[in-house]
């Protein structure tokens, strides 16, 4: 009987072993699993922000010395970059891109997913302030949330920077009421196209890259749209001037440029020492410092949308010698 009770008790502890670790393990797994999706989540958020939204690229610091400006090391997310009508006169006043690292105090440290997701797609932050649309919420209200949320996910992990961004300046009237994007409330039925739709996939990374604005002629302060990508906005750095070029398939645009020709307008800079050179007046406002991390396939998926657009004639001067054209005003008006 004792015998029966001692192997009773061995095979009770046996089993309670057993069963205790492999509940160990399942957690465990469980565990990994859950980290590995949330690595893959801060993946696509990291890639969005640097490669094609460009949000990093706008929210740090930049050494225009250097080809394309690329951003300053250990300032990424601090914000602080300047924008004004200096640089291009579609711009009233001044502005400065937020700090968007997790510092409580001076970034969004302290902001929830949903006041950083309100921010991005509809221009309005923590404050109720709206947001000048040159932080490009008006593309960034068609992404998918999936890959918005990721972003959110990705900046979470930036390391914080205390800084303290100057206040915009905007002249009146601009500083109370500025024509604002048409916006949809809510982003959650925005789709993805699947990655194979090459044209559609394409769209979705060029609206989320915002190609258009720095590619299409304005009126009125508006992207004039029956003319998208003929380019000509010229931008005026202090040390150097740039017109955006025409990019549809016009011959005045890129319509000789095969896939191979355009794929290499962006990956030569996967090279660093192609960036650091000193870049004088030949340089460019264009982040192709970052887009030069893009996927091969996003790029391509990026030219045959491009190859689909309407070719409009419009011959551009790269580098025009004078302040020949600027971008027009429209509505804008600067108060000096
Ligand atoms: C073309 C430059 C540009 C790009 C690209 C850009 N931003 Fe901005 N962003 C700005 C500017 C400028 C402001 C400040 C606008 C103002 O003061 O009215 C701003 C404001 C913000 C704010 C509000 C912060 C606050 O404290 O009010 C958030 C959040 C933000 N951006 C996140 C992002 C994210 C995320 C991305 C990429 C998905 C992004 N931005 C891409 C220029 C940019
Ligand atoms: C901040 C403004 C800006 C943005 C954003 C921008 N570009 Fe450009 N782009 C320019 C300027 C300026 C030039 C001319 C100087 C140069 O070649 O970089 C240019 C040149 C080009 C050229 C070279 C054409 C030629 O004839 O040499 C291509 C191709 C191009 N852009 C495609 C794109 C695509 C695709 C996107 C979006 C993924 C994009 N650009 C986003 C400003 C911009």
């Amino acid at each position: 009987m004792n015998k029966l009770l001692a192997l009773a008790g061995v095979c009770t502890c046996v089993f309670l072993a057993v069963w205790s670790s492999s509940c160990n393990n399942s957690s465990e797994e469980k565990e990994k699993a859950r980290a590995d999706s949330i690595a893959l989540v801060v993946e696509r958020g990291r890639y969005l922000a640097n490669h094609v939204a460009a949000c990093i690229h706008c929210h740090s610091e930049r050494d225009f010395s250097k080809f394309s400006g690329p951003v300053k090391p250990g300032t990424e997310g601090g914000g602080g970059l300047r924008f004004s009508s200096e640089e291009a006169s579609i711009i009233p006043g001044e502005m400065y891109s937020s700090n968007i690292t997790p510092d409580s105090a001076t970034g969004i440290g302290s902001w929830t997913d949903a006041e950083i997701l309100r921010a991005i797609t509809q221009g309005i932050n923590k404050k109720g302030d709206t947001l000048f649309p040159l932080m490009p919420y008006a593309s960034f209200n068609k992404m998918a949330k999936e890959d918005l949320l990721s972003i959110i996910a990705y900046l979470r992990t930036l390391k914080p920077i205390s800084k303290k961004v100057p206040a915009r300046r905007l002249p009146f009237p601009v500083s109370v009421a500025y024509p604002g994007p048409a916006l949809q409330a809510s982003v959650d039925q925005n789709l993805r196209p699947a990655e194979t739709d090459t044209i559609r996939y394409g769209q979705y990374l060029v609206t989320m890259a915002n190609c258009v604005p720095c590619h299409t002629p304005f009126d009125k302060g508006k992207p004039d749209m029956t003319r998208m990508f003929a380019g000509g906005n010229v931008f005026t750095h202090p040390g150097f001037q740039v017109a955006s070029s025409n990019i549809t398939p016009d011959s005045t645009g890129i319509g000789k440029w095969d896939e191979g020709r355009f794929l290499n307008k962006f990956m030569i800079y996967r090279d660093s020492a192609q960036v650091n050179v000193s870049a004088g007046r030949q340089n460019t406002v264009m982040p192709l410092s970052d887009y030069a991390g893009m996927k091969d396939s996003d790029l391509k998926a990026i030219y045959y949308y491009l190859r689909s657009v309407k070719p409009v004639n419009n011959a551009v001067d790269k580098y025009p010698a004078e302040k020949t054209k600027q971008w027009n005003m429209g509505a804008f008006k600067v108060v000096k």
